[in-house]
């Protein structure tokens, strides 16, 4: 039991009924902690639950729209009420889509907005008064490569990814006194449903073929092939791990080499 670092720890991970949200559920599962599966989806969060219960951990599921308020507040209030108090909080909702910014509509941009910074700042919000009474906790973001680099056909998910990492940043510098870290993890080309997604609409808007744009996405990684959510959940469950205890307002590149920074 000597890896089960996070025994007794109760894990929040948004959105985590698939992709990079369920490769870190599974992996604080593995290293002990309870985990509050949540997702928009109440199928996808029971199906990463059954998962986490067949590899013998914990894990308790919220449906509820992580850019809708009283969702948010029902998620953590019946995870507070099963699980007592909430040690580590995953922000890992998010969109990506590819769009030319010239095409892009104040709905759509409002909307991207939405579901890559307020979802984070509105589970922030609701966990954090515990985390400062008891002293301790761990958020962590999950950002992108273009949290850090602005890339084409992406501008309102690179605005709201820099968002992430700069949130972190700041909150990080403001919670110390409470020594409650807060650190991003900035994936690159995770190989998902909404990477296909991604890579389809890229092509669409560049007028390219899909296998056309998924050799341009792989020649651009130096490591020469797309990553997997585990890999995302390995950093997740670093930062969350007491290894990781004296590091605040970082932001973790795990994109096979493509951002350096
Ligand atoms: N896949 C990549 O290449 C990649 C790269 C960099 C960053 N990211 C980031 O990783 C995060 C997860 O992306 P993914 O690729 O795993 O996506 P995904 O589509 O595979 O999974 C997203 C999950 O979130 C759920 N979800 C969607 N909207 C929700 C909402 N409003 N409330 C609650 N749950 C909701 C979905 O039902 C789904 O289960 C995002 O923040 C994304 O920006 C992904």
């Amino acid at each position: 039991m000597a890896d089960k670092v996070l025994a007794g720890k109760v894990a929040l991970v948004t959105g985590s009924g698939a992709g990079n949200g369920q490769g870190s559920a599974l992996k604080l599962a593995s290293m002990g902690a309870k985990v509050v599966v949540n997702d928009i989806r109440v199928e996808r969060a029971e199906e990463t639950a059954q998962l986490i219960r067949n590899a013998g951990g914990e894990a308790i599921v919220t449906a509820g729209d992580a850019t809708n308020p009283d969702d948010v507040a029902a998620v953590v209030r019946k995870a507070e009420e099963a699980c007592g108090q909430i040690d580590i909080l995953v922000n890992n909702v998010g969109f990506f889509g590819a769009v030319k910014f010239v095409d892009q509509t104040y709905e759509e941009w409002k909307k991207d907005l939405s579901i890559n910074l307020d979802a984070m700042f509105l589970y922030t919000k609701a966990v954090l008064p515990g985390m400062i009474e008891r002293k301790s906790g761990k958020i962590i973001n999950i950002s992108s490569d273009a949290g850090k680099t602005g890339y084409p056909e992406l501008v309102s998910y690179s605005a709201g990814k820099h968002g992430v990492v700069g949130f972190t940043r700041a909150l990080a510098a403001e919670m110390a006194e409470h020594r409650i870290n807060v650190n991003a993890v900035c994936p690159g080309y995770i190989e998902t449903a909404m990477h296909r997604n991604f890579l389809e609409g890229w092509a669409k808007a560049t007028s390219s073929t899909f296998e056309e744009i998924e050799k341009e996405a792989l020649a651009s990684i130096p490591l020469g092939s797309f990553g997997k959510p585990e890999y995302v959940g390995n950093v997740v469950g670093f930062l969350a791990s007491p290894d990781a205890d004296w590091m605040t307002g970082q932001a973790l590149n795990i994109s096979g080499g493509l951002e350096t920074h």
